[in-house]
């Protein structure tokens, strides 16, 4: 028996539940000598702003125990190069795309969406809020107002899936979910990075040259799954769990845990084949377990 694995985001239709995460697969083309793009539920672009940004001062990547530190400080070539060159390359593997987004004001992630909101190869967007606002300092994913405000922003200008990637960087998930759900986000996507650093005892420097990072592997995977299954109680939209998945015990942990999909992040750097043994792992274990559907997995986790 083959179980199923299709899944569907608000009105995303994925043949299996596993993407790759934004920032760790590119643009897709970078990977494709070395992984099976065609394969995959999805690909999460790395993040685009409207215009060209150089991103932060080196080294900006650094490894910590089960994990790592990145400071990008979302380096991207701007929407216009990434629809006019990026993209075209990408829609060739004929699998969905969700092109991952970030402002610095609330108008200008209204402004992106609207610029791409005509582009059929887009299957969704998913809005990155892991970023300064401009205006408090904090990020727009820190607060529950600002939350909405981006999805209203977002969601006025696209009729495509809007997937909203929440922060851990915050005293209460929650509050911030709800408020993504409330203002018509389709889903939900987390956790991004968790802001932490390093520092260089001999020179007495921060071993980044933006001095904080990110922390992702799988050092943060217990806290990822605390995130989800508690975001998973408060709303109603689906979950896309990521933090540190580096194999399918792992992916079938997060989907227990109330995702109905999961996003493979660092393990990339690691082994790019990690998505399609995930997807084969777990297709393995519902044969071995007489499930039929991967659907059926989703929030079993006994309490
Ligand atoms: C090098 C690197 C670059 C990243 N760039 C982005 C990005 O551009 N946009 C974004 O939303 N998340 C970005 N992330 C966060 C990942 O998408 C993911 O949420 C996080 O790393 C947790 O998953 P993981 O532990 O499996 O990597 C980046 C992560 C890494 C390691």
């Amino acid at each position: 028996m083959k179980p199923k694995l299709n899944v569907e985001i608000g009105r995303l239709k994925l043949k299996n539940p596993v993407m790759v995460a934004s920032g760790t697969f590119g643009y897709g083309l970078e990977f494709e000598n070395v992984a099976g793009i065609g394969a995959l539920g999805a690909v999460v672009t790395k993040t685009i702003t409207l215009h060209r940004r150089v991103g932060n001062k080196p080294p900006r990547i650094a490894e910590t125990p089960s994990g790592m530190l990145n400071s990008i400080g979302l380096e991207n070539p701007g929407v216009d190069i990434f629809v006019n060159e990026k993209l075209k390359d990408l829609s060739k593997f004929k699998v969905p795309i969700v092109v991952s987004i970030a402002g610095d004001t609330v108008e200008e992630y209204g402004q992106l969406a609207g610029a791409l909101e005509g582009i059929n190869s887009i299957d969704a967007l998913e809005i990155n809020i892991s970023c300064p606002n401009l205006h408090s300092g904090l990020l727009f994913a820190q607060e529950a107002g600002t939350t909405a405000r981006v999805v209203e922003a977002v969601r006025s200008n696209t009729k495509k899936t809007v997937i909203t990637k929440l922060s851990p960087n915050v005293t209460d998930i929650t509050p911030i979910a709800r408020a993504a759900e409330e203002a018509g986000s389709d889903a939900i996507s987390l956790i991004n990075t968790l802001m932490a650093m390093t520092v260089d005892i001999k020179e007495k420097v921060s071993t980044l040259g933006s001095v904080t990072g990110g922390l992702s592997g799988p050092a943060i995977m217990p806290i990822a799954l605390y995130m989800i299954w508690r975001t998973a109680r408060t709303v109603k939209i689906p979950i896309i769990g990521m933090g540190g998945i580096m194999g399918w015990e792992d992916a079938v942990a997060f989907m227990m845990c109330g995702a109905s999909a999961v996003s493979i992040g660092t393990a990339n750097f690691v082994n790019p084949s990690t998505a399609e043994e995930v997807i084969e792992g777990m297709a393995a274990y519902l044969r071995r377990h007489g499930i039929k559907d991967i659907n059926a997995l989703v929030g079993t986790l006994r309490t």
